[in-house]
């Protein structure tokens, strides 16, 4: 057992990564504080330090903690063509998703529009909005054989090689996040595409697999469409879908003009619900 750098490395390491993440913080912080104040709303205040301040410890954790070492050792001294999907098991035994029902959205092909509607709008919530897939989204990171550093560059990338080790974090965080959906979940697909739903996408090969007629009652499609519309919700390609969910999970579709999306999210409001 020699995976570990030296403690005095690491703890080096912690320190800097935490102080930083603090400072970054505050900056935020003062920034919301200073335009709280203007806005004169105590509610506003209060929800933002509180989740500021559990984004702290999480961070902290994160860095110097159990989940830390549970992410770095699906990786570390591994060739990054040969971390599969399990590697990161331990990782979400340490750092687990909190089901959130009836709120849970996934996405395929829509990436922007649907960031863009769940930061604007509370009600939703995407993997890339939990604690664990903000930080990661958009990094890539890798382990060498020999070596027990992270590396950032000279990583293989999305389709060099099916098992690397931020596609295979994806499609593990993927699955347990679908594993953990409850209630009715939504996912919006592109109707700009002649094919929305595939079932080599994530969604379709990982998420949709995952989902569990226990805990969930519905999925709810939300097919986005633009000024040239090219398919609808009588698709065939969401029958396949449909074979694809576990019985009993009803099935719903739905076709939504993005400037309809547009409109809802800038109109603070108009509930969730009647977005579509
Ligand atoms: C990738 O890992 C999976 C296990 O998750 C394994 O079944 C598969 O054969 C691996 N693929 C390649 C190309 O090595
Ligand atoms: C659908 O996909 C097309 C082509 O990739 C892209 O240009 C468009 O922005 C996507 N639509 C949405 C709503 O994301
Ligand atoms: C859906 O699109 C097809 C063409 O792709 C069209 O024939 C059909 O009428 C459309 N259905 C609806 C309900 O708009
Ligand atoms: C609908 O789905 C089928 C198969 O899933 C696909 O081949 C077809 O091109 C799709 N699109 C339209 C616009 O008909
Ligand atoms: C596109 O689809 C939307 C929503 O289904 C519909 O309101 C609109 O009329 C369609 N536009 C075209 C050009 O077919």
């Amino acid at each position: 057992m020699e995976s570990r750098p030296p403690p005095k490395r690491r703890t080096k390491r912690c320190l800097v990564l935490t102080v930083a993440a603090v400072l970054l913080l505050i900056v935020v912080l003062g920034v919301a504080l200073g335009v709280a104040l203007k806005r004169n709303s105590e509610p506003f205040k209060k929800t933002f330090i509180d989740r500021y301040s559990a984004e702290l410890s999480m961070i902290f954790q994160i860095h110097c903690g159990k989940i830390w070492t549970a992410f770095e050792q699906a990786y570390v001294r591994k060739d990054p063509c040969k971390v599969p999907m399990e590697a990161y098991d331990p990782l979400m035994a340490a750092a687990p998703f909190k089901p959130a029902c009836n709120r849970m959205m996934f996405w395929s092909k829509t990436k922007e529009v649907v960031h863009d509607f769940t930061a604007k709008k509370d009600c939703f919530l995407t993997l890339e909005d939990t604690l664990l897939g903000s930080v990661l989204d958009g990094l890539t990171w890798c382990g060498k054989e020999g070596s027990s550093d992270t590396f950032t560059a000279g990583c293989p990338g999305w389709t060099d090689c099916d098992n690397n080790t931020v596609r295979s974090f994806w499609n593990r965080v993927s699955a347990a996040f679908a594993d953990a959906a409850c209630g009715d979940a939504t996912v919006m697909l592109n109707g700009s595409l002649a094919t929305p739903f595939s079932p080599y996408s994530i969604f379709g090969s990982i998420e949709v697999k995952n989902f569990n007629s226990q805990r969930m009652k519905s999925l709810n499609v939300v097919l986005i469409t633009q000024e040239k519309n090219v398919s609808n919700c009588s698709n065939a390609s969401f029958k396949d879908l449909q074979k694809e969910l576990d019985g009993g999970i009803k099935y719903n579709c739905k076709e939504v003009s993005e400037a309809q999306l547009q409109w809802c999210s800038s109109s603070p409001e108009t509930p969730c619900g009647s977005c579509w």
